[in-house]
């Protein structure tokens, strides 16, 4: 895996989006993988800005959201629906019909999950997946104690994923218990991945995930086996690599 360091959160989002970019324009059809949460705003404003004034076209690309929470219908200002849509797709021209999210309303969870494997695979497979990190390691929501071949199924949320995710509900009570999530093993199926993580607060996650042993106990970790994974790291989230010492 390869490490970057930057000095500040806007660095890595500009170099990330520029590897998304690069995708796009060298493949217009390309399959993105793409997640939400605080991580990834800034990356997402850098394509925005590459779409407006740099005319990077979208129109040829299809897009497989990582999760949703379970029980929340696309309209709920906390959905994973509601934040793609304001956050980066109503800003783009991706067709909405190439646009996939887990449907968290969906009455009959594992046909859905069967079937959304199954659009990714018909879709010829994500060529780049863009991914945050959990303060628990977890990746989509894949938390820990996942196993590291998972598919694409339903996850309870760990108390400190819930904990974490507080901020943007009016308590930790409103927080869903549970979400649809690609596994750990559709994540490692992607041609290329890049992980993105900032702050202080995620450094021992991204300790664990690059040097620890590669365990369950943060599923990160599984992208020590992938071939093409790359991490994108202010200096905070870097603070705990014994690498950055060296
Ligand atoms: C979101 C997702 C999660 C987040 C992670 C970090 O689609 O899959 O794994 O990437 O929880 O969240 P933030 O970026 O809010 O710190």
């Amino acid at each position: 895996m390869e490490i970057i360091i930057q000095e500040n959160y806007a660095a890595i989002s500009q170099q990330a989006a520029a590897v998304v970019a690069d995708a796009v324009r060298s493949r217009p059809g390309t399959v993105l993988g793409l997640a939400t949460g605080s991580t990834p705003l800034g990356l997402y404003q850098e394509l925005i800005r590459l779409h407006r004034e740099e005319n990077l076209d979208f129109s040829q690309v299809t897009t497989f959201n990582l999760d949703e929470y379970v029980g929340l219908p696309a309209d709920h200002p906390q959905s994973y629906h509601y934040f793609m849509h304001e956050n980066l797709f109503r800003h783009i021209n991706v067709p909405a019909e190439n646009i996939h999210i887990p449907d968290g309303t969906t009455s009959d969870c594992p046909a859905f999950c069967e079937s959304y494997e199954e659009r990714i695979a018909s879709s010829g497979g994500i060529d780049l997946q863009i991914l945050g990190i959990g303060s628990d390691g977890h990746i989509a929501f894949n938390e820990p104690g996942s196993s590291l071949v998972s598919r694409t199924r339903v996850e309870t949320l760990a108390r400190q994923t819930i904990e974490d995710n507080a901020r943007f509900f009016a308590s930790a009570d409103d927080v869903p218990v549970h979400a649809i999530t690609m596994g750990v093993g559709t994540i490692l199926d992607a041609r290329k991945i890049i992980l993105l993580a900032n702050g202080a607060n995620k450094s021992s996650a991204v300790a664990a995930a690059a040097e620890g042993p590669v365990s369950s106990k943060c599923t990160a970790s599984a992208l020590q086996n992938h071939p093409d994974t790359s991490f994108f790291l202010d200096t905070e989230a870097a603070s705990q690599l014994q690498m950055a010492d060296e």
